[in-house]
């Protein structure tokens, strides 16, 4: 680093001392020119005034009064002295100051005679410069002699020597400063960042530090300090995931991590690549302003599903709809994702507003989403809808099969309602493919499907899969009656799978989950903090209060927030000591909100938060705090860190990660959950408060039971529930998932053997 400033200085001083002198030079040069111009044009006007005057004289006076006449001239500026000379070059006349220094005739002079017109000169009389004019006498015409007007010139050289010192003083004050900054900005931007970044790199090293947030400001370096982070960041996770490994190892314990799902995931695919496809995509670009900004859409499986493309890589097919989707892929409508730190593959497929009203807002949310969650909202079947549903369908089993086009055996999870249809069309352009589709949200009863008109298609499509997932299994037996009534089919009951036409579909629940691996220290809170946290977020969002609880939703129907509120209300009313104590938080995310169902469902809670709190607030106290806009997962968190309480009160729920993630983010073993029986989650979680949501009167007892709850049985509880998730959490939900595909037989022929052999022995 020496070596560098000492070089930029060298380089600095050389390059402004070079600039500097060049300019001085011009300088000089320029005022030379003007002042000799000056000085040509002075000695002419003298030179001609005198001239005139010597020739009438000469004409008519004697030497005497030619003498007196040259000597009046003597004391003009810088003018030396006048000689005249008659034409054989003798001297005739000349001004005293002059006579002194003058030895010889100038050439000047000689050359005048010979010429008989005027010429300048500049001379040197010992030490003096001097300027030279002679100008030839006439006396009719013909010529008499010469003068010669001498001007001291020494002036012009004592003027430019002046801009010479001026010149080296800037240059030096220049030089000075500009080494002074320069070493002042490389101390700053360079060798101290430079230092504090290996300084934090050695902690990193040496497990002093864990996270992207400890890293210095690096100032100008920060592109690479970006990286350097997330290289770090690896290299803290491998290390972690090592660690954790050997924990693991050493305690027997089975518990899945994202390397341990990287490296099964590998061995089960044998060499093949592992695709996903959904509606909603991980990643999405909205523009902001001038440039695309990246979102994190708000969807359960999205929360579920990124970890595992982040540990197993692959392609994960969805659709593109951010408003700068568009400008953010490559020529194939690919890009890498993370955009931070890229591990996957995100293939965006491009829907028409058409295709988008009639498939996703239509058929899949106005029909299928109301069918199967049972929350009192009517399905809304049409014809047009259908036709967009199975068209759209068609468009990603194309891009599907583009995907899949050059990997042989790929293994393909398809996600959720959206993609009924999808698993047949694979299969029959693929038969090598291992296709699973996984079903996010719950399956009714037949009675309750069998209001759909194309039962029989969706039904017939989903069993083109080789497995069917669901997250409990009352949802799998709800689906093997419905296959029942609605399909020629054959139920194996035994195996839990359907066959139809030669192909067997096995049916199997996989409770969903989030990420929960290893206890990070560095993470458990402490309670003085987590009070501390608390009191400045709530005095960001203008509220002072003692306890919190926290919801966070999509604006659905299907979530109970309306119930929730209800019971929020009921609480107050019951226990009046509790106002100006505790607030609800309510994180809702609108969503959908193009059907009108949903557009009106936010704007009830919104008038519903508003109510309640019209009620009740006092002061710089309200009970609801509504905030109706996506949060990113960063700024939810300390939300559920803070929160006394989390409040999910769906109606009817698949699974609901909400739940999960509130016990995930606990680190600190606090916090109670108070959880609707009518979620999937419910049936693993039994250290929650179980609430009927429909029961206002009860969610309402919760709450106050959750307030007064003794620490020890708080902590026995969260510990109890995080110890679920941690052995369940999402890794293991992948790799069952994908084990159990990857177990299935494919050759058909074998396949079509032992079902008849079945049916035989049947
Ligand atoms: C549920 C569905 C997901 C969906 C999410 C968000 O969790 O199971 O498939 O992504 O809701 O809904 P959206 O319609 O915004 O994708």
């Amino acid at each position: 680093m020496r070596l560098f400033s000492v070089r930029l200085i060298v380089s600095l001083i050389f390059g402004v001392t070079l600039v500097s002198l060049g300019f001085s030079y011009y300088e000089v040069v320029g005022a030379k020119r003007r002042l000799r111009a000056d000085l040509d044009r002075r000695a002419e006007v003298l030179g001609e005034s005198v001239a005139g005057n010597v020739e009438r004289t000469w004409e008519l006076g004697s030497d005497r009064d030619l003498e007196r006449l040259v000597q009046r001239f003597g004391n003009r500026e810088h003018l030396l002295g006048v000689v005249v000379y008659d034409k054989d070059q003798k001297l005739v006349a000349i001004t005293p100051e002059l006579g002194k220094v003058l030895t010889a005739v100038s050439p000047a002079v000689t050359q005048v005679l010979a010429a008989h017109h005027d010429q300048a000169a500049a001379a040197r009389l010992g030490l003096m410069s001097v300027h030279i004019l002679a100008l030839p006498l006439h006396r009719n015409d013909e010529l008499i002699g010469v003068l010669a007007v001498v001007h001291d010139a020494n002036y012009i050289r004592e003027d430019s020597l002046r801009v010479w010192r001026a010149a080296f003083w800037h240059i030096s004050v220049q030089v000075f400063i500009i080494v002074l900054v320069t070493l002042l900005i490389v101390r700053w931007s360079i060798t101290g960042p430079i230092a504090r970044a290996a300084q934090w790199m050695r902690a990193l090293r040496m497990g002093h530090v864990c996270s992207r947030q400890e890293m210095p400001d690096l100032d100008m370096f920060r592109p690479l300090a970006r990286e350097v982070a997330t290289m770090a960041l690896s290299l803290n996770q491998a290390r972690n995931a090592a660690e954790n490994e050997a924990r693991l190892r050493d305690a027997a314990e089975s518990q899945w991590t994202p390397e341990r799902l990287a490296v099964h995931v590998r061995t089960r695919l044998a060499g093949s690549h592992l695709f996903v496809v959904s509606n909603r995509e991980p990643y999405s670009h909205v523009r902001n302003g001038k440039s695309p900004h990246v979102i994190v859409p708000p969807s359960g499986l999205v929360t579920a599903l990124e970890p595992v493309l982040d540990a197993c890589g692959g392609t994960w097919i969805a659709h593109g709809s951010g408003s700068a989707d568009q400008e953010t892929v490559d020529a194939h409508d690919r890009l890498r994702v993370p955009p931070d730190d890229p591990r996957y593959t995100l293939r965006r497929v491009w829907l028409s507003k058409e295709e988008e009203d009639g498939y996703y807002y239509g058929f899949a949310n106005e029909g299928l989403w109301p069918l199967c969650h049972i929350a009192h909202t009517r399905p809304t079947f049409r014809a047009d809808d259908w036709q967009y549903y199975q068209d759209v369908n068609r468009k990603f089993a194309g891009a599907v099969l583009h995907e899949i086009e050059d990997t042989p055996n790929p293994v393909i999870l398809v996600q959720d309602y959206h993609f009924a249809l999808l698993p047949r069309m694979i299969k029959e352009n693929r038969r090598d493919a291992r296709v699973a589709i996984f079903w996010h949200i719950p399956w009714p009863n037949p009675e309750a499907f069998g209001i759909c008109p194309w039962q029989r298609q969706l039904v017939d499509g989903l069993l083109g899969a080789d497995l069917i997932g669901f997250h409990i299994q009352s949802h799998c037996n709800n689906f093997l009656e419905t296959v029942d009534r609605v399909v020629e089919s054959r139920i194996d009951w035994e195996h839990v799978s359907v066959i139809r036409r030669d192909h067997r579909t096995t049916v199997r629940p996989f409770p969903i989950s989030v990420d929960l691996t290893d206890e990070d220290s560095t993470q458990h809170a402490n309670a003085g903090i987590a009070y501390l946290e608390s009191a400045s977020l709530m005095r960001a969002l203008g509220v002072e209060t003692t306890f919190v609880g926290i919801g966070v939703d999509r604006v659905d129907y299907t979530k109970g927030i309306l119930e929730r509120f209800l019971a929020v209300e009921r609480f107050f009313d019951q226990n009046p000591t509790y106002q100006g104590k505790f607030t609800f938080v309510q994180i809702g995310a609108p969503s959908r909100t193009h059907i009108k169902r949903y557009h009106d469902l936010l704007n009830e809670v919104e008038a519903e938060a508003e109510r309640i709190n019209w009620r009740f607030q006092a002061g710089k106290w309200k009970p609801i705090v509504f905030l109706k806009r996506q949060h990113s997962h960063e700024e939810i968190l300390p939300y559920y860190r803070i929160a006394n309480l989390c409040l999910v009160t769906s109606l009817h729920d698949g699974m609901n990660l909400v739940a999960k993630e509130f016990i995930a983010s606990r680190h600190d073993e606090r916090g109670v959950l108070i959880l609707s029986q009518f979620t999937g989650a419910a049936r693993e979680l039994g250290d929650a408060l179980l609430v009927n949501p429909y029961d206002i009167d009860q969610t309402a007892r919760a709450i106050r039971v959750a307030l007064e709850m003794e620490p020890e049985k708080k902590q026995l509880r969260m510990q109890r529930m995080r110890r679920v998730i941690k052995e369940h959490n999402i890794y293991r939900w992948a790799a069952n998932l994908v084990t159990e595909l990857c177990e299935i037989r494919l050759d058909p022929q074998q396949e079509h053997e032992k079902i008849r052999a079945n049916v035989v022995v049947a």
